[in-house]
């Protein structure tokens, strides 16, 4: 089931995600539903907070980009409960991205290019993989997005002045897309 999309300003982006146990209620759907928004979206990656779920499970496809980075084929990931160790003397490398939660703004951001990650699979089994280029970018992006860190808290003072007014306005529920999304409550003016 497409779920919509929780957008930038929304609460629930910046709430704490909690550790997903087998006694999640609906895991199996639930990680469905967001590969169904994903898909629905054109995403490449999603994280659960996105479809207004608190609970640290990401979904990647990258398949799509195999095209110019053969290392990409058949690529898809069910992350649960990640946890990502960066060396942090290790290389940064820098590139565009965009998030299904900030429609319409796409800027660089720097990210480590090697990771190490542990993660659990949708049946709970354990793994752990080195990982580097643009896949370890993915992964840092959704990962972050359990961290109530989004991608636009990474870019450079001077590009996040110029995006600020655009930021304003999606928080307010001014959104351009074409997919089904939810924006912050509004809060209704004190009285006094
Ligand atoms: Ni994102």
């Amino acid at each position: 089931m497409v779920l919509p999309v929780y957008i930038y300003g929304h609460p629930v982006l910046r709430a704490p995600n909690r550790d997903v146990t087998p006694d999640f209620p609906n895991l199996a759907q639930t990680i469905q539903n967001m590969k169904d928004t994903m898909y629905a979206t054109d995403g490449i990656g999603i994280a659960a907070p996105q479809v207004g779920i608190n609970a640290r499970i990401v979904y990647i496809d990258v398949d799509q980009l195999s095209k110019d980075m053969p290392e990409l084929k058949d690529v898809r990931l069910t992350l649960i409960n990640p946890e990502i160790t960066v060396d942090e003397t290790g290389k940064t490398t820098t590139r565009e991205e965009g998030c299904l939660s900030i429609p319409g703004i796409h800027e660089n951001v720097d990210r480590y290019e090697k990771i190490h990650i542990e993660y659990l699979d949708e049946n709970f089994q354990p793994h752990q993989a080195d990982i580097e280029g643009f896949l370890a970018r993915v992964i840092q992006h959704e990962c972050d997005h359990l961290q109530q860190t989004l991608f636009v808290d990474r870019i450079s003072p001077i590009r996040k002045q110029l995006v600020r007014a655009r930021l304003a306005n999606m928080a307010k529920g001014k959104v351009n897309c074409d997919y089904r999304v939810v924006t912050a409550p509004r809060h209704p003016k004190p009285k006094k």
